[in-house]
Parts: C-alpha cells; sequence; structure tokens
C-alpha cells in the first residue's frame, strides 16, 4: 500500500469502558486543503488504488464470500404460470429480472480526497460494483462531509451522489448491497429501522461493521435501549467475517458480510413487525452520526 492508513482506528475497547475519543474522527473531516481538488488526478488515483486491489490474494477471497451471501438473500422467482400467454410471461421473467437487477447504497465513506483508509474502501466500492456486475449510476453515494470537489469526482466515476441527509433511512425496494464501513452504529440501526419488515429485511446484504462485535463491545441494557434494531437483528442475521491483510486494517478491520436469511427473519416474533418505533437516541450524548438539519 503506497500511504500509510493511520487516520483512523476501530475503537477496541473493553465492554463498556468509557469513550476515550469519539470513532468517527479521522476520515470524516472534510479534506484539510482548501485548495480545489484535481478531479481528473483524484479519479485516476482511486483507479490506480482498485487495480492495486484488484491483484490482492484477499479480495478473491471477498468475492467468494460475497457471492455465497448473494446465493442466500431473496431472490423470489416468478409463479409458474405454465397455460398462461408465453409473451406475457416472457415480460413477466424481464421485469423479475430487472427487480433482481442489485443497486447499491454506500454511507459513510469519509473524505476519500484526503484519507488513505476512504479512498481503499471507495476503490473497494468500484471492486464490488463490478463483480456484482452493478451499474455505476446504480450506485448512491452519500456522506455529509464530502466536498464539491469530491462530489465531482464521484460523479466523474459514474457513481449517484444523493443530495439529502437521509441518516441512513433509506428503503430496499429491491435487492441492494448496501456498504458502510466503520461507520456509527446509528446509521446501521436507522437503515434496519427503514427496512424492519419480513419483505425488506432479506432483500439487504450489508457490508460493514459486524453486529454481533458491536454487541460483544456495548453494555447490554443499553445496546437493547439505543440501539435495539441493531439487536435484534444480531440474532437472526447471518455474518460472514471477511479477511483483512494487517497492512489493510485501518481500512477493513472488523468487516462483515451480513445477509438476513427469510427462514431466519421469520423467527422473530409476530410483534416486533408492527409498527416499529423510529429509534430517537434520547439517552445517547455521542451519536457518531451528523444528523438532518432540522427547520425550524
Ligand atoms: C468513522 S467515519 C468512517 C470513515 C471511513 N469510512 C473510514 O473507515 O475511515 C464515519 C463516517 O460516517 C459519516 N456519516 C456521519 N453521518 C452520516 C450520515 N447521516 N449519512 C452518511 N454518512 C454519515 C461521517 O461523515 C464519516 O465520514
Amino acid at each position: 500500500m503506497s500511504d500509510t492508513v493511520d487516520e483512523w482506528q476501530v475503537a477496541r475497547r473493553r465492554k463498556g469502558a468509557a469513550r476515550k475519543s469519539k470513532t468517527h474522527q479521522g476520515c470524516s473531516g472534510s479534506a484539510c486543503s482548501q485548495e480545489p481538488l484535481d478531479v481528473e488526478k483524484t479519479v485516476k488515483r482511486i483507479r490506480d488504488s482498485a487495480a492495486e486491489l484488484r491483484c490482492e490474494d484477499f479480495w478473491q477471497e471477498w468475492k467468494g464470500l460475497l457471492l455465497a451471501a448473494g446465493s442466500t438473500s431473496s431472490s423470489k422467482p416468478p409463479e409458474n404460470k405454465d397455460c398462461e400467454d408465453p409473451t406475457k410471461l416472457l415480460e413477466e421473467d424481464r421485469e423479475h429480472r430487472q427487480c433482481q437487477q442489485l443497486q447499491c447504497v454506500c454511507y459513510g465513506l469519509g473524505s476519500f480526497s484526503s484519507c488513505a483508509a476512504a479512498r481503499y474502501q471507495l476503490a473497494t466500492l468500484l471492486l464490488l460494483l463490478d463483480a456484482g456486475q452493478i451499474p455505476l449510476e446504480d450506485c448512491y453515494v452519500y456522506d455529509p462531509v464530502f466536498s464539491t470537489g469530491e462530489r465531482d469526482v464521484l460523479g466523474k466515476l459514474g457513481l449517484t451522489v444523493l443530495t439529502e441527509n437521509e441518516e441512513g433511512k433509506r428503503l430496499a425496494t429491491k435487492p441492494t448491497l448496501f456498504f458502510l464501513m466503520h461507520c456509527g452504529k446509528a446509521l446501521y440501526n436507522n437503515l434496519l429501522w427503514r427496512n424492519w419488515s419480513t419483505q425488506s429485511l432479506p432483500a439487504m446484504t450489508i457490508i460493514g461493521n459486524s453486529f454481533n462485535s458491536m454487541r460483544d463491545r456495548a453494555i447490554d441494557r443499553e445496546f437493547e435501549r439505543d440501539y435495539s434494531y441493531i439487536s435484534q437483528a444480531a440474532g437472526v442475521c447471518e455474518e460472514r467475517q471477511l479477511p483483512c491483510p494487517p497492512r489493510f486494517t485501518d481500512v477493513f478491520s472488523d468487516t462483515a458480510v451480513i445477509t438476513f436469511p427469510a427462514s431466519s427473519v421469520n423467527r422473530l416474533p409476530q410483534s416486533t413487525w408492527a409498527e416499529p418505533p423510529e429509534p430517537k437516541y434520547q439517552h445517547c450524548s455521542d451519536l457518531e452520526i451528523i444528523r438532518r438539519q432540522t427547520q425550524s
């Protein structure tokens, strides 16, 4: 790896130990330099980083694990209607395949023009889109810290930059890969809340921090109160830990591919799905995410 990637470290604390520093600094600050970004040069650096990662053994392992995860996430074929009009069946099949075409949402990448970890994560995102045959424009990217130059770079790469802070509350209306590297727990919790149904959860594949690790590091009572959706999801999701070579620790540490097999999701009591309350985080003094500006 050509740069040192020491801007941000995963906070590894004793269970419930006091927080010494915010975990979301480092890559999250906007680019330190006020000079305009050289868009072409930055695009080239990202593509070079992707080319570098593509040759790494661990990337081949990631691909295998992702394919395995993809085969367990929801893909319901159209019903067999033998006696119907074949043209109609073909049309339905085409629609079904379009529906099954994965899309991608990436939150919390950080300032990739100034932070090597974020740049390598963006390079990985490009490799993932390529491996999953997801059209670049079907990848929606958002981080409130992106500078104008960074948004231009993302646009130049062909990705779709979101303009609204959704606080992670995006509904998966079709199979969706969510890429949330080292993000605040509230972002995952909001995402789960928005998709808290037996239809939407199985449509999601998340590449991000392990829910089980989050639970293990937290105080049970507080975790269940503040991050109830992660807490419940941890019991029914499937997590496959993604390998991380030591020199990429700051880029990929504690990363898993997380899926929600329909058979496990259906094990949760029926009462859990009825009007799930929107998270409020009244007890969280350090939320680790940037919230939408409220209009007064
Ligand atoms: C700890 S940093 C991780 C940065 C980078 N992915 C890394 O691993 O170094 C968390 C990131 O989440 C972003 N973030 C905070 N609130 C967000 C929101 N509402 N939507 C999307 N991203 C958000 C922060 O700006 C920050 O870049």
